[in-house]
């Protein structure tokens, strides 16, 4: 059934464990999410970004929801607008039929420049209080993402501060955290604490405290009832990144958010976590793969097929690590 995401995340902020948010856009990726979360009987956060309703379609992507439902009755599903760049977009989504919707306002409606705090305030309130009188529930965003290590806000994928950003704009506030839910009323917070989106986050592998993980605990214990969301979170596997140059991608030396650095986010407060960037990779490598060791073969539901196996596998461990696995 489809669920608001407060539901969800009420119950795993109960039991202590973390939801993965898998972005969708097609059919074999909320194929595979769903299979996986079949698989480990996991509560399922489908969502979808502007980008990806203008992609597929408002109808397909609604359809494509619908149906993951009827087919996985027992499963909850959120579904969740990802990086709402207005209150015009929230409101899209909730007469899609949305249950849940992320009014970005830390970012004006370009989705690039870093907005004031007071602009933040307003779009996010207006978009609780028309939510909320339909039982959506939002997620709200407060500082800027990006890179600890370099100061930038990761690749240009059109959500995300341009340029540089200052040590204050990329770790939020626990106090202003406290002042921003008491103002807005959000269900959840996504904070700025070291991610960024994007394939290319960090240029060494990562060692030590790549993310500000003391940030955490202090914003959590400033707002204990609003359920913390960390965005860029992909761990950028290295055995695809391999795979993907093995059969003649190009990409640069990379790393992203390790497993183990999410798990300790989730001790500290953290319930959501945004993977986008990983999904794409394995589906693209087993494309690579597959075309490349069948290059006779021009089914491209055999392509399509591997990159969903992929994908599943990918969900699965996620799943499993985050401590959803047996939840639904
Ligand atoms: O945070 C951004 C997500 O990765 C969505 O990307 O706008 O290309 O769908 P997209
Ligand atoms: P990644 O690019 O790390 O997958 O992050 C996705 C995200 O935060 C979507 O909102
Ligand atoms: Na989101
Ligand atoms: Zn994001």
């Amino acid at each position: 059934a489809l669920v608001s995401l407060r539901q969800v995340l009420d119950h795993a902020a109960e039991q202590g464990y973390g939801v993965p948010a898998f972005n969708v856009n097609n059919m074999e990726q909320v194929q595979a999410i769903m299979e996986a979360a079949q698989a480990t009987r996991s509560p399922v956060i489908l969502q979808a970004s502007a980008g990806a309703r203008k992609y597929a379609g408002e109808a397909y992507l609604r359809h494509l929801v619908l149906a993951a439902v009827e087919a996985h009755p027992d499963i909850p599903v959120v579904l969740h607008q990802d990086h709402g760049a207005s209150v015009a977009v929230c409101v899209q989504a909730i007469r899609s039929g949305f249950t849940s919707v992320m009014m970005d306002g830390s970012l004006r409606e370009d989705a690039k420049t870093p907005a004031s705090y007071e602009y933040n305030v307003e779009v996010t309130r207006r978009a609780c209080a028309l939510a909320h009188a339909v039982g959506v529930s939002v997620e709200g965003e407060l500082g800027c993402l990006g890179s600890l290590e370099s100061g930038e806000a990761g690749e240009e994928d059109g959500v995300g501060a341009a340029g540089k950003l200052s040590h204050e704009q990329l770790l939020t506030d626990p106090a202003q955290a406290r002042e921003f839910v008491a103002a807005t009323g959000v269900d959840a917070l996504a904070i700025a604490i070291g991610t960024s989106h994007g394939a290319y986050k960090f240029s060494r592998a990562p060692t030590g405290d790549i993310l500000a993980m003391a940030r955490i605990a202090e914003i959590h214990a400033a707002v204990p009832d609003t359920h913390l969301v960390m965005h860029g979170s992909s761990s950028v596997p290295q055995e695809w990144l391999a795979i993907i140059r093995q059969f003649g991608g190009e990409i640069r030396e990379t790393f992203g958010v390790p497993v183990e650095e999410i798990q300790r986010g989730i001790r500290s407060g953290v319930r959501k976590i945004n993977i986008d960037t990983d999904i794409r990779l394995v589906m693209f490598g087993a494309m690579r793969r597959l075309m490349s060791e069948q290059p006779a073969e021009f089914d491209p539901r055999k392509a399509f097929a591997a990159a969903r196996l992929a994908a599943r596998e990918l969900c699965v461990q996620r799943f499993e690590a985050f401590g959803c696995a047996g939840q639904a």
